[in-house]
């Protein structure tokens, strides 16, 4: 994957260690992801992890800048080249979402990804409407349910699985 994608708004790119600031600041808005940044220091090691599993092509986690300023980050992980298949993950800072920058990330990064692989999919919350219809937007397909496949505190939470194909993408 190329380290920037530039779209019409915003800019995917590489993280950077002075991304660990706003990372920080950003990620800890979103109240079931602040257990991912509890410190500075945290969020510090965390983009050290982020750019160390960059480098090793395994994991290929953009920041999202929209006017230098980082809004969130968009991710493809779990390469499988041999089905050509690999998993995405989001989030967008709540200041600023619902402006169609989560839309325009998943573009960017579906574009590229498409250049090597076949199959993008999704795992949801299914209490998260936001992500399931941002989901049906770019075209993603609901296959189904997994059922209690995550515990939150102690509470089983079923997930949905949305995935686009390549020749669904156009
Ligand atoms: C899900 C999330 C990434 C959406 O980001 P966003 O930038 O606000 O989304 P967009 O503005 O690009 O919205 C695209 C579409 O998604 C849907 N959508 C987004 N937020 C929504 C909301 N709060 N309620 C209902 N639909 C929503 C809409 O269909 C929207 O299209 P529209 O504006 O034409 O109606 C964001 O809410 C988020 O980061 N949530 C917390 C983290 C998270 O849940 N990550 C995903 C884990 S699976």
């Amino acid at each position: 994957m190329k380290p920037i994608l530039k779209g019409k708004r915003i800019i995917l790119r590489k993280p950077q260690m002075k991304d660990s600031t706003s990372w920080f600041q950003e990620i800890r808005k979103i109240p079931k992801y602040k257990k991912h940044a509890k410190t500075k220091e945290q969020a510090k090691e965390t983009i050290k992890e982020l750019i160390k599993e960059w480098n090793a092509k395994k994991k290929f986690n953009y920041t999202i800048l929209f006017d230098k300023k980082l809004i969130g980050k968009i991710t493809i992980k779990e390469i499988d080249e041999k089905n050509k298949q690999a998993e995405c993950g989001y989030w967008i800072s709540p200041d600023f979402q619902r402006q169609g920058f989560a839309y325009e990330a998943l573009h960017l990064i579906l574009k590229e990804a498409f250049k090597k692989l076949n199959r993008i999919y999704f795992y949801c919350r299914e209490e998260n409407r936001a992500s399931q219809k941002l989901l049906e937007k770019i075209g993603a397909k609901k296959e189904g349910i997994l059922r209690e496949s995550l515990i939150e505190h102690n509470k089983k939470t079923n997930q949905f699985i949305y995935s686009i194909l390549k020749k669904e993408w156009k």
